[in-house]
């Protein structure tokens, strides 16, 4: 069964996003994105596939979610609840024969995989966002413990510095 897996950035006081994007620019952090998700399927929500431009990240199936039957956008599925999106990105992974469904957000969305999901691959942004209007919830230590941490540095093309820290659930 491919584990449900978050990949998210969050900062110390739980901010993911703001007005529609993130209020960092954090390149080292997505250059892994890309490695560690590609030609595997995402499932993200409409609005944060709006603040890709409404266009898919190369390399991997998207499965977007939205409650509308009308959205669509080109190079990607549709789904009409979280359930039957989860689905449909499990059977693309058992079909391409990979081993992770990645959620790639936002807070809606994290919101209702965190109860299901795995493994977490979490950013943990160095500094505090007073002005945030999407939140990652606190990650309870009773039922995630860290496997792996490491810190990153802030890079030349990178706003803040990161703690990069997988968990895993207990
Ligand atoms: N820091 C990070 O790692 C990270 C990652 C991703 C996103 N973000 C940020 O997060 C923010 C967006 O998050 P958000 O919470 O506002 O929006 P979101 O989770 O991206 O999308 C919410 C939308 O998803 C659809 N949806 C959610 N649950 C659904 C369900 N059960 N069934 C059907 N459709 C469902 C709805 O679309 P409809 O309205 O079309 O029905 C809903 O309005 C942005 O600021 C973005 O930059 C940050």
């Amino acid at each position: 069964m491919p584990t449900l897996s978050i990949y998210v950035a969050v900062s110390q006081n739980g901010v993911i996003g703001r007005e529609g994007h993130m209020p960092w620019k954090l390149s080292s952090d997505l250059k892994r994105l890309k490695v560690l998700t590609m030609g595997k399927p995402l499932v993200l929500g409409r609005k944060t596939f709006e603040s890709f431009g409404s266009r898919p990240l190369p390399g991997r199936p998207h499965v977007v979610v939205s409650r509308s039957a009308r959205f669509e956008a080109d190079g990607v599925e549709t789904a009409t609840t979280f359930d039957a999106a989860l689905k449909r990105a499990d059977e693309i992974a058992r079909s391409l024969n990979v081993d992770e469904v990645c959620v790639l957000g936002g807070g809606e969305i994290y919101r209702q995989a965190l109860p299901l999901a795995g493994l977490l691959h979490v950013t943990h942004v160095e500094a505090e966002f007073a002005d945030g209007d999407a939140f990652f919830p606190a990650i309870d230590p009773e039922i995630f413990t860290a496997v792996q941490s490491e810190y990153v540095p802030a890079g030349e093309k990178d706003s803040h510095a990161t703690r990069y820290v997988i968990y895993r659930r207990r």
